[in-house]
C-alpha cells in the first residue's frame, strides 16, 4: 500500500518481501475494511476486484440472550464497511506496482537493516545490498526492524489476554447477510464472511489450544451452540482452513527512529474484534506517504517529524475500541457472573440507546483519513494544505 501511494506521489520505492509471492497472496488474513480504507483503495484505482467481489455492509449484528440486535452503521454513523480479504487486497496491490514496474523483491532472505542514524541506512538481504533515503519498516511484529532501534528508544506498551479465537473459512453459505458478534456463556463466537457462498467463522479458544481437539464436528457443534438464535440456520460444509489467532494488544511509542518508520504491525498489534489491524496499518501508510511526498517535493520534514504523534491517537483509539469490543464479547475463565452480567448490561446500552450504538458504529467504520482520531480535524487541514503547497 505504502509502495503503491508513493509511487502516485511520484516517490520511488523497493519492496523487500521475505515470503514468496504464492504465500502472501494466499495467507488467510482479516477481511473487513473501514470506509476510509476502501474509500483509498478506489481514489488510488486499486478497487477494481473490491468493487465486483467486495460485499458493503451497513450494519452488524449483535447476538446476546439468543436474540439478535442490529447496529446500523448508515444510519447511525452514515459509513459503511467492505468485506473483502486482506490476501485479495495484497494481489490487487502486487498487481498494480508490478503493472507500473515497481520493484517488489520475493524471497528475500535473511533481510537486515543498518545505518538507521546516518544519511542513507542500508538494507542487507542475501549478497544485495540497497542504500536508501529512509527505510519504512512494515515487516510486522516479528520483523528486523523494530528491534534494529537500540534499546531504551522506544517503549512499548502490551497486554495480553487470557484467550485466542480458532478462525475457520469454509465452503458454506454464510448464514447472515451481516456479521454477527455473539457473547455466549461458552465463550465469544462470530460470524463473517468473503462471499455469498465461503463462511469466516470464530471461536472464542483458550491461547493454548491445540487445533488437533478440534476436529470438523466439534467445531461446527460448538458454532452452532454460540450462534444459536431464531433468525439463524448455521449450514456446514468442507472447512478450507483453520488456524488460531492470538489476542495481544501492543503499541510501541514513537513509531519512529532516525531515517526508520515504523507501521503496522510492526508498530502496533490489535486484538482482532473488531477488525482495526489492517485499517490502522493503511492509515499508518497514507500519513507516511504524504510525509514522504512533502519531503520530496517541498523539501520540509515537518510531516515526516510529525509522523508519529499523527499517528498514535489513531492507533490508541482502536486500541480502545477492540480491548472495549473484546472485554463486552468475550468470557472469562474465572468470572464468578459478575462480568457476564455487566456485559449484558453493556450489550443493553449499546442496543437501545442511540448515543452507545452510534459510539460503536463510529468506531467501527473508521474516520476519515485525513482527520485524527482524537478529531484534531482543523489541525490536521492545516498540515495537508502545507504539504499540498
Ligand atoms: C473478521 C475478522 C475480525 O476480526 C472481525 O472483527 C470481523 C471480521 C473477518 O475475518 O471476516
Amino acid at each position: 500500500m505504502l509502495s503503491h501511494l508513493l509511487h502516485l506521489h511520484g516517490v520511488e520505492s523497493v519492496v523487500v518481501e521475505c515470503r514468496s509471492r504464492a504465500y502472501v497472496e494466499q495467507r488467510v488474513r482479516a477481511g473487513v475494511l473501514e470506509q476510509a480504507s476502501a474509500d483509498l483503495l478506489a481514489e488510488t484505482g486499486v478497487a477494481e476486484r473490491m468493487r465486483l467481489e467486495g460485499l458493503v455492509h451497513e450494519g452488524i449484528h449483535l447476538l446476546f440472550n439468543r436474540r439478535l440486535h442490529r447496529v446500523d452503521f448508515q444510519k447511525l454513523a452514515g459509513r459503511s464497511i467492505t468485506v473483502y480479504g486482506q490476501q485479495e487486497i495484497v494481489k490487487d496491490l502486487i498487481g498494480a506496482r508490478l503493472a507500473a514496474s515497481g520493484q517488489i523483491i520475493f524471497d528475500a532472505a535473511d533481510v537486515a537493516i543498518s545505518g538507521i542514524l546516518d544519511e542513507h541506512p542500508v538494507i542487507r538481504f542475501r549478497e544485495n545490498q540497497i542504500e536508501c533515503d529512509f527505510i519504512a519498516g512494515c515487516d510486522g511484529d516479528h520483523g528486523v526492524c523494530r528491534t534494529a532501534i537500540p534499546q531504551g528508544m522506544l517503549t512499548r506498551y502490551e497486554r495480553n489476554y487470557p484467550f485466542a479465537w480458532l478462525g475457520i473459512l469454509a465452503q458454506a453459505a454464510p448464514a447472515s447477510s451481516e456479521l454477527v458478534y455473539s457473547n455466549h456463556e461458552r465463550g465469544f463466537a462470530l460470524l463473517s464472511m468473503r462471499t455469498p457462498a465461503i463462511s469466516r467463522l470464530y471461536l472464542q479458544c483458550s491461547p493454548d489450544e491445540d487445533l488437533a481437539n478440534w476436529p470438523d464436528d466439534r467445531i461446527w457443534d460448538e458454532l452452532g451452540t454460540r450462534l444459536d438464535c431464531d433468525a439463524l440456520q448455521i449450514a456446514s460444509g468442507p472447512i478450507l482452513q483453520r488456524g488460531i489467532t492470538p489476542m495481544r494488544s501492543s503499541v510501541c511509542e514513537p513509531m519512529q527512529f532516525g531515517k526508520l518508520f515504523l507501521a503496522g504491525d510492526a508498530a502496533h498489534i490489535v486484538p482482532p474484534t473488531g477488525a482495526k489491524g489492517m485499517n490502522l496499518a493503511i492509515a499508518d501508510a497514507w500519513v507516511l506517504a504524504r510525509a514522504l511526498a512533502a519531503f520530496y517535493h517541498s523539501g520540509t520534514s515537518e510531516l515526516l517529524e510529525s509522523y508519529s504523534s499523527t499517528c498514535l491517537p489513531r492507533t490508541w483509539r482502536a486500541q480502545h475500541f477492540a480491548w472495549w469490543m473484546t472485554s463486552m464479547l468475550h468470557r472469562y475463565e474465572h468470572d464468578s457472573g459478575f462480568e457476564h452480567r455487566r456485559q449484558l448490561a453493556e450489550l443493553d446500552a449499546v442496543t437501545t440507546s442511540q448515543a452507545a450504538a452510534a459510539h460503536l458504529a463510529e468506531n467501527y467504520t473508521g474516520f476519515p483519513l485525513k482527520s485524527t482520531a482524537a478529531g484534531n480535524i482543523a489541525g490536521e487541514t492545516a498540515c495537508a494544505t502545507k504539504a499540498s503547497q
